[in-house]
C-alpha cells in the first residue's frame, strides 16, 4: 500500500503491528468483525477538529463569522450533538432534518432553514420550534413567511437566496450558483424580492445567501461571487435603502477523495473570502456584513470510512478483474450519480504491495454499481475487508434500500473506543412501514 494513501483517511489513521488499518486507535478488521459489514465508521475527533479549524481560521480573520454545518452531508443525533458542542450553527433543508436536529437537542435558534420548496407544513414546524433563520428561495415563499410571522407573532431572520451567475468548476449536478439554477433568484429578480420583502412589514430581512456548488477546489468562484454580491448590495442600498447585515457564501469547500485531487487548506478559503469581502465592501462604501459559511462535506467527508467484506471475485481474461463487495450503490450512490472517484485499500493487508489492478463492484442490479474503477489493491480473497476513505459525506444520507438492502450501521470511533450511533437495519425494518 502506498504510504500517502493514509492521508486520505481520518487524521491519526495508522497501520498496526498486524498490518491492519486503524482509525482512531480502532482496528478496522476487528470493527468489521464486531459490527458487520458494510459499516460506516466516523471518527469523532476528526469531525471536532475540522469544526474547530473552520471556526478559528475564519473568526481569527473576521470575528463576525458564523460557521453553520450543512447537515445534508450527514446528520444523525450523535453528529448533531458534536456540532452543537463545538458551537457551530446548523443548516437544514427539510422538516425531516430539522426534526433530527431537534431530537438531539440542537437549539432551533441556531438553525438556518433552507430549501427551494419548503412546504407550508415544514415552515409552520420551523416557526413552532423557533427556528432562528430562514433562507428564502423565492417570492412565493416571502408571502408565506409574512403570513406565518403574523400568525406566530415573531419572525426569524430572513436571508434571500440569490444566484450570482458564477460557474464553479465541479460536476454539473452539484453546481448551483449559475443563473437559471433551480435554487434562489437571479440578481434582477432578487432586487424585486428585496423590494417586496421590505414592504412585508413583519419580515426581518437581514441579508443574502448564495451557494456556488460543492467540491470546489479553487478560490476563484468565491472571489467572483463576493464581488458580484457586494456590487449588487450597493445598488439595492442606493435604490431601496436596504443595508446588507448578513451574507452567507454557502459551503462547497473541496476534499481529497484520491491522491490526484488537490483540495485547498481551510486557511486559503478563509484568506480569500475574508480579504475579498472586506475589500469589496470598502470599495463599495458599505460596512462589512456578518459572514456565514456552510461547510458540510469538508467537515464530515474525510472523517468517514466505509468497510466492506469481499465476496465473489471474477476475472474476465485480458479485460477486467472484479472484486465484488457486500455493499455498493445502496450505501454509496456517488460513483453512479456523479462519476465520483474513490481510493480503496485492503484493510487487513496494509503492508502487502498493491499488486493487482481491480474494479471494486457492488452487489446491486445495475451495471453502474461500481464503487472504484481500476484501483491498485493488495491481492484479496473472499472474506477480506476493503476500506474506502472519505465516505462520511453524502453516502449515508443518500443511502437507499435498493434491492432490499438494509442500511448499514454507523459506528463512531474515538481514542480506541467505538460505539454504534445508528444501528444496522434488519429485514424486519424493510417491511416496518408496510401496512398492506
Ligand atoms: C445551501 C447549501 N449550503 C451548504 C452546502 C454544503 O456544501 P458542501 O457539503 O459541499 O460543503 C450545500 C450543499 O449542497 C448547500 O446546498
Amino acid at each position: 500500500m502506498k504510504e500517502e494513501l493514509l492521508h486520505l483517511f481520518p487524521e491519526g489513521a495508522a497501520v498496526n503491528a498486524k498490518g491492519h488499518l486503524e482509525i482512531a486507535g480502532c482496528d478496522t478488521v476487528a470493527l468489521a468483525g464486531e459490527y458487520g459489514t458494510p459499516l460506516y465508521v466516523l471518527d469523532e475527533s476528526h469531525i471536532r477538529n475540522k469544526c474547530r479549524q473552520y471556526v478559528s481560521e475564519f473568526t481569527g480573520r473576521f470575528a463576525d463569522t458564523r460557521v453553520a454545518y450543512a447537515s445534508k452531508a450527514c446528520l444523525n443525533k450523535a453528529v448533531a450533538r458534536v456540532i452543537r458542542e463545538e458551537g457551530l450553527e446548523l443548516d437544514v433543508v427539510s422538516g425531516g432534518e430539522l426534526a433530527i436536529a431537534l431530537s438531539a437537542g440542537f437549539p432551533a435558534a441556531r438553525v438556518y432553514f433552507h430549501g427551494n420548496n419548503k412546504s407550508p407544513e415544514e415552515m409552520r414546524y420551523a416557526f413552532e420550534n423557533g427556528v432562528g433563520y430562514i433562507v428564502a428561495d423565492n417570492l412565493m415563499e416571502l408571502e408565506l413567511l409574512q403570513q406565518l410571522a403574523v400568525e406566530f407573532g415573531y419572525s426569524p431572520e430572513v436571508l434571500i437566496r440569490v444566484t450570482p451567475g458564477v460557474e464553479a468548476h465541479t460536476h454539473q449536478h452539484i453546481t448551483t450558483g449559475y443563473t437559471g439554477s433551480k435554487f434562489g433568484l437571479p440578481l434582477g429578480d432578487a432586487a424585486g424580492a428585496i423590494k417586496k420583502a421590505r414592504k412585508l412589514v413583519n419580515l426581518k430581512l437581514v441579508g443574502l445567501h448564495c451557494h456556488l456548488g460543492s467540491q470546489i477546489n479553487e478560490t476563484r468562484p468565491y472571489e467572483e461571487a463576493l464581488g458580484v454580491l457586494i456590487d449588487f448590495s450597493r445598488e439595492v442600498y442606493d435604490k431601496e435603502g436596504f443595508e446588507l447585515k448578513k451574507l452567507s457564501i454557502g459551503g462547497g469547500f473541496g476534499v481529497n477523495y484520491t491522491l490526484q485531487d488537490r483540495a485547498l487548506p481551510v486557511s486559503v478559503y478563509a484568506d480569500t473570502i475574508i480579504n475579498t469581502l472586506t475589500s469589496a465592501c470598502n470599495r463599495a462604501g458599505l460596512s462589512t456584513p456578518g459572514l456565514i459559511i456552510e461547510p458540510g462535506r469538508s467537515i464530515i467527508g474525510p472523517a468517514g470510512v466505509t468497510l466492506y467484506r469481499v465476496g465473489m471475485i471474477k476475472e474476465i481474461q485480458g479485460l477486467i478483474k472484479y472484486v465484488t463487495v457486500d455493499g455498493g450503490m445502496a450505501d454509496n450512490i456517488r460513483p453512479a450519480l456523479y462519476d465520483a472517484s474513490y481510493a480503496a485499500v485492503a484493510a487487513g493487508k496494509m503492508y502487502e504491495p498493491a499488486s493487482e489492478k481491480v474494479t471494486i463492484a457492488g452487489k446491486y442490479c445495475e451495471s453502474g454499481d461500481i464503487l472504484v474503477k481500476d484501483v491498485s489493491l493488495a491481492s484479496v480473497t473472499m472474506g477480506d475487508i476493503v476500506a474506502i476513505p472519505v465516505t462520511g459525506a453524502y453516502c449515508l444520507p443518500m443511502a437507499s434500500n435498493y434491492n432490499g438492502a438494509p442500511k448499514p450501521a454507523v459506528v463512531m470511533v474515538n481514542c480506541g473506543g467505538s460505539r454504534v450511533i445508528c444501528r444496522r437495519e434488519e429485514y424486519s425494518d424493510l417491511v416496518r412501514l408496510d401496512v398492506g
